[in-house]
């Protein structure tokens, strides 16, 4: 299969679609790869660098959509790229449709199938395409906190791990999931005091026996919350409630209460937030303070390391792309948690929560969802 990589173009991303390693396995495997000029410039590869691996630099976006039959990204795709979509083509992306009609319509008009990271779906119930994004903002959560908990930034002026004869800073785990684990993770290993709430029970087993006591667990009740965020330094907010907005965990009542200097860390920020007084930021201006807190709520922490991050969307993308370069959307027919990823094919929208969400159902009928089931 022809499958092309075009630079990312919205604001601020540096990740891109296909890493060189990837290009090579490709090429490897007897497929054709069509690279933009500089589309890894994000993450230091240069042409020459994806040439080696293999691929065919064209210099424009035009020249990659017009030449592929698959076009792999990262970011949803932008207006303009709408544009450049054709009937034959499939997408292979993160599209966070729901929220989206005008991108819906977009897709919907190019008669492209367009297949979501993040509607794929694995044998345990979990979004594979989805985790290793959440693994890298869990473990930066605790590099952010550990920055802004620094005075010169505002913060309490408490070193994560303390020194012998010092205490340690007490982190708070809002959300024992993929992002609370790998939160939990480094902030134990920097020698922190580490306690993870979740309101799954089963969770919490799984936890204590994955830290073997190194992190305390909690059950999430009001009272449990509340007593620890207001003893902690370090509070990270990682709930989340599939297809919902995330809880109001912290209250800005509780605030008042809270240490001076204290850091909170919304990862959920996506979701709504999980602090009442969270709103979104950017890295360019990552933290602003709320009676005497620190808030830290940027809404793309993995795109501050597109190396790691790149790299890691690639390893849980790449099997899937084998799978279409292979079979194309035949591919849907051996693997239903591929098929769960489709979104829209041929003007409709074909996955059911997302047409819900849009509010697509009452427009399109039951005919949207034809094509999904069969
Ligand atoms: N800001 C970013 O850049 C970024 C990056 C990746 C993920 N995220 C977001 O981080 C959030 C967490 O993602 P995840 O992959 O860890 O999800 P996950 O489903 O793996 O984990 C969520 C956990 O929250 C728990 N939970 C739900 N309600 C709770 C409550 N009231 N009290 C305590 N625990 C509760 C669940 O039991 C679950 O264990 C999501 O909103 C996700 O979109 C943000």
């Amino acid at each position: 299969m022809r499958i092309g990589v075009p630079a990312e173009i919205k604001s601020n991303e540096f990740r891109v679609g296909l890493v060189p390693g990837s290009v090579r396995e490709l090429v490897a495997k007897g497929h054709e790869v069509i690279v933009q000029s500089g589309a890894g410039a994000g993450i230091f590869a240069d042409d020459g660098v994806y040439a080696k691996a293999g691929a065919r630099i064209v210099p424009t976006a035009d020249a990659v959509f017009a030449e592929s039959e698959m076009i792999v990204k990262v970011k949803e795709p932008q207006q303009v790229e709408w544009d450049k979509l054709k009937a034959h083509h499939i997408l292979f992306t993160y599209l966070h449709l729901a929220p989206d009609p005008a991108q819906a319509i977009g897709l919907m008009q190019s008669g492209a199938a367009a297949i979501a990271y993040e509607t794929v779906t694995d044998a345990a119930g979990g979004l594979p395409l989805l985790a290793p994004m959440s693994e890298v903002a869990g473990r930066l959560s605790i590099e952010a906190a550990a920055m802004a908990l620094r005075r010169p930034t505002g913060g309490r002026g408490v070193l994560m791990g303390g020194v012998p004869g010092v205490k340690p800073a007490k982190v708070v785990v809002l959300g024992g999931g993929v992002v609370g684990t790998h939160a939990a993770r480094m902030a134990a290993g920097l020698g922190a005091d580490v306690t993870i709430i979740d309101k799954s029970l089963p969770r919490l087993r799984q936890l204590d026996e994955l830290f073997e006591g190194r992190v305390r667990t909690l059950a999430s009740t009001l009272e449990t919350v509340e007593t620890e965020v207001l003893a902690a330094d370090v509070v990270i907010g990682a709930v989340l409630v599939a297809g919902a907005s995330a809880p109001k965990l912290v209250t800005r009542k509780m605030l008042k209460d809270m240490k001076r200097g204290a850091v909170l860390v919304d990862v959920s920020i996506d979701q709504g937030g999980c602090f009442e007084t969270s709103k979104p930021t950017t890295h360019a201006n990552p933290t602003f303070e709320v009676d005497g807190i620190i808030h830290y709520c940027v809404a793309n922490m993995p795109g501050a390391v597109p190396m790691t991050s790149a790299q890691a969307l690639n390893n849980a993308t790449l099997p899937f792309v084998f799978k279409l370069a292979e079979r194309g959307l035949a591919a849907f027919d051996r693997d239903p948690h591929l098929a769960a990823g489709l979104n829209v094919r041929a003007g409709k929208i074909t996955h059911a929560a997302v047409a819900g969400s849009l509010g697509f159902d009452s427009l399109d009928g039951t005919q949207s969802f034809r094509i999904a089931a069969e």
